[in-house]
């Protein structure tokens, strides 16, 4: 299994077109058995992609063609025995408005099994303003 963290440029999408992205992941990505999280805060995207080395080649192509967002950044890129989040088709984690209660609601939404190292990042991304 391959497991990857990225972060990209989205300035301006709104909820619709969010709402548009995962819809269209969690089919794509139940068929292939790919499964993570996204996040959104209203510039930039942070996304967790798990699954067979195959399929994410697949998809890290389309996403990287992909005009709804830009300048793909990988964060991480490991080789991992299982999935961290393996019932999570696409899981959008949603950042509440206010930032110091925004980690903890965070901490308690991740999936228990991800790496310190990964849980750090996006702890970071999501303190981002
Ligand atoms: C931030 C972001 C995350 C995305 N995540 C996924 C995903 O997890 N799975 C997926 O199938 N498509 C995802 N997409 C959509 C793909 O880029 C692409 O539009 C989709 O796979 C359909 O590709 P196609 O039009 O070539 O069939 C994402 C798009 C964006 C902008």
């Amino acid at each position: 299994m391959r497991q990857v963290l990225y972060i990209s440029s989205a300035p301006g999408l709104g909820g619709d077109d969010v709402a548009a992205i995962l819809d269209v992941c969690r089919s794509n990505n139940e068929q292939r058995g790919i499964t993570g999280f996204l996040l959104y805060n209203g510039r930039n995207f942070m996304q967790l992609l798990e699954g067979a080395e195959a399929d994410l080649q697949w998809l890290l192509e389309r996403l990287g063609k992909d005009p709804r967002h830009s300048g793909m950044v990988m964060l991480a890129d490991n080789i991992v025995d299982a999935t961290v989040c393996p019932d999570w088709s696409m899981q959008e984690i949603r950042l509440v408005e206010d930032v110091a209660q925004r980690r903890e609601r965070l901490a308690g939404e991740l999936p228990e099994g991800l790496a310190p190292e990964i849980r750090q990042l996006v702890m970071n991304f999501a303190a981002l303003n």
